[in-house]
C-alpha cells in the first residue's frame, strides 16, 4: 500500500495528457511546469493564465537571500519552469515562444497550434525528471548520448559542456568540497537551509515544498528527534565526503554555461539545463546538482579558469550517471501557483 508522501508523488507526477489537436489545457501545462526543479525547492513561480500564453513571474517571498543574494537561482528556476511549459505544449500539439521581459522581470510563453507537433521523449519525462541526491552505480553513460545531451543542453544564451576529464573532475571535487566547508560554516547558510528541510514526510505534505528527507535518503523522523541530530548529520566534512564518493560514482559531468551574467543569461540556463535534464531522463540517464562552485563567490573566478572560459560565465554544474529512482520531491497544488489574468 503506498504511503500518503507516495500517494501524493503519484497524484502530482499522473502521465503528462497528450493530444494533437484540440485546445490547450493550460491547468495541464502549469501542473507540468511546477515539476520543475527549484533551488531547494523553494518553487518561487506563479503563472498568469492568458488566452494563449502563460506568463511565468517570480514569487520574491521565496527568495533565499543567502545562497541567491542575487536571485539567480530564483531565474534559472523560473527558466525551468517555462522550458516544462514549452515542453508540455508540444505534447498538446503547440509550439511555444519564451520570451522573457528583464525591465518587468517576466517571462511569458506563448502558445500556438502547431501541425505535426505532439508529444516527444521529452515531454514524456516531464514527470519522470528528478535530481538524484545519491551515488551513481559508475556504468559509463553510452557515446551517442554525449551529442545529444549537448544538443538539449542548449538554448539562448546558454550551452551545455559535457566533462569527463578525470584532471578537471578532481579539480571540481576540490572546489565543491571547499563550497561544502564554506556553506556549512556559516551559519547564515545553514539556517536557511534548515527553513527549507522538511525533516519527515508529514511536513513535506503540509508545505508541498523544501527538501524532503527522503529525496536525500535520509529517514523520515519526528522533528524533536531530527532537528537536534542536524548538528552531527549536516557538517561540512560530512557533506564533503558524501559529494567526493558521489562525484567519483559519476561516469560524467557537465557544466551550464551562459554568454553572461544577466538575468537573461540565468534564465536560459535554466531552460539548458530542464532541457538536459529531460534529455538524460529519456535516456535513462539521472543527474544531480553539484552547484557549490557556482554558489559561493571566492570559488567563481578559480572555477571559470579550470574550466578555461573567456568571456562565458558557469551557471550550472551538474554530475551524470545510471541507477535506481530515488524518492520524488513534492510540489504545492496548482491552485496555489494559478493567477487568472483580469
Ligand atoms: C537553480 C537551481 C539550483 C540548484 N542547486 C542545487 C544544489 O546545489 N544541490 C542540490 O542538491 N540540488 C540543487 N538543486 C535541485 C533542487 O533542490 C531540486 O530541483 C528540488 O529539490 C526539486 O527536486 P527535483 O528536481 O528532484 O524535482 C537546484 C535546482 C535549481 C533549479
Amino acid at each position: 500500500m503506498l504511503s500518503p508522501y507516495e500517494t501524493a508523488v503519484a497524484a502530482q507526477r499522473r502521465p503528462a495528457l497528450e493530444h494533437a489537436d484540440g485546445p490547450l489545457d493550460l491547468r495541464e501545462l502549469v501542473r507540468l511546469a511546477t515539476l520543475a526543479a527549484s533551488s531547494h525547492n523553494t518553487q518561487p513561480w506563479r503563472f498568469r493564465l492568458g488566452a494563449a500564453a502563460i506568463a511565468v513571474v517570480p514569487d520574491f517571498e521565496r527568495r533565499c537571500p543567502v545562497v541567491d543574494p542575487d536571485d539567480a537561482h530564483l531565474f534559472r528556476s523560473l527558466g525551468c519552469a517555462a522550458e516544462n511549459l514549452v515542453q508540455a505544449a508540444a505534447a498538446q500539439g503547440h509550439a511555444a515562444t519564451v520570451h522573457f521581459d528583464a525591465p518587468e522581470q517576466c517571462l511569458t510563453v506563448r502558445f500556438e497550434p502547431s501541425a505535426g507537433l505532439g508529444p516527444t521523449p521529452l515531454s514524456r519525462a516531464l514527470v519522470h525528471r528528478q535530481c538524484t541526491r545519491r551515488p551513481f552505480d559508475g556504468r559509463p553513460i553510452a557515446a551517442d548520448a554525449g551529442a545529444l545531451l549537448e544538443q538539449a543542453g542548449t538554448v539562448g544564451r546558454a550551452r551545455t559542456r559535457l566533462i569527463d576529464s578525470p584532471a578537471l573532475r578532481d579539480t571540481i571535487i576540490d572546489y565543491v568540497r571547499a563550497g561544502d566547508v564554506a556553506q556549512l560554516t556559516d551559519s547564515a547558510f545553514r539556517r536557511e537551509l534548515i527553513h527549507w528541510l522538511r525533516l519527515n514526510d508529514a511536513e513535506a505534505l503540509a508545505t508541498g515544498d523544501g527538501l524532503a528527507a527522503r529525496t536525500s535518503g535520509q529517514p523520515s523522523l519526528p522533528r524533536w528527534l531530527a532537528r537536534p541530530l542536524l548538528r552531527f548529520v549536516l557538517t561540512g566534512q560530512g557533506q564533503a565526503d558524501t559529494d567526493t564518493a558521489n562525484i567519483r560514482s559519476s561516469p560524467l559531468l557537465a557544466a551550464v554555461l551562459a554568454a553572461d551574467d544577466s538575468p537573461a543569461a540565468w534564465v536560459d540556463a535554466g531552460r539548458a539545463y530542464e532541457r538536459l535534464a529531460l534529455q538524460a531522463t529519456a535516456l535513462g540517464i539521472r543527474s544531480a546538482f553539484i552547484n557549490q562552485p557556482v554558489e559561493v563567490p571566492s570559488l567563481r573566478e578559480p572555477l571559470r579558469r579550470a574550466l578555461g572560459l573567456a568571456g562565458e560565465t558557469a551557471q550550472l554544474l551538474l554530475r551524470l550517471g545510471h541507477g535506481p529512482v530515488a524518492p520524488y520531491s513534492l510540489r504545492r497544488p496548482v491552485e496555489a501557483v494559478i493567477e487568472v489574468d483580469a
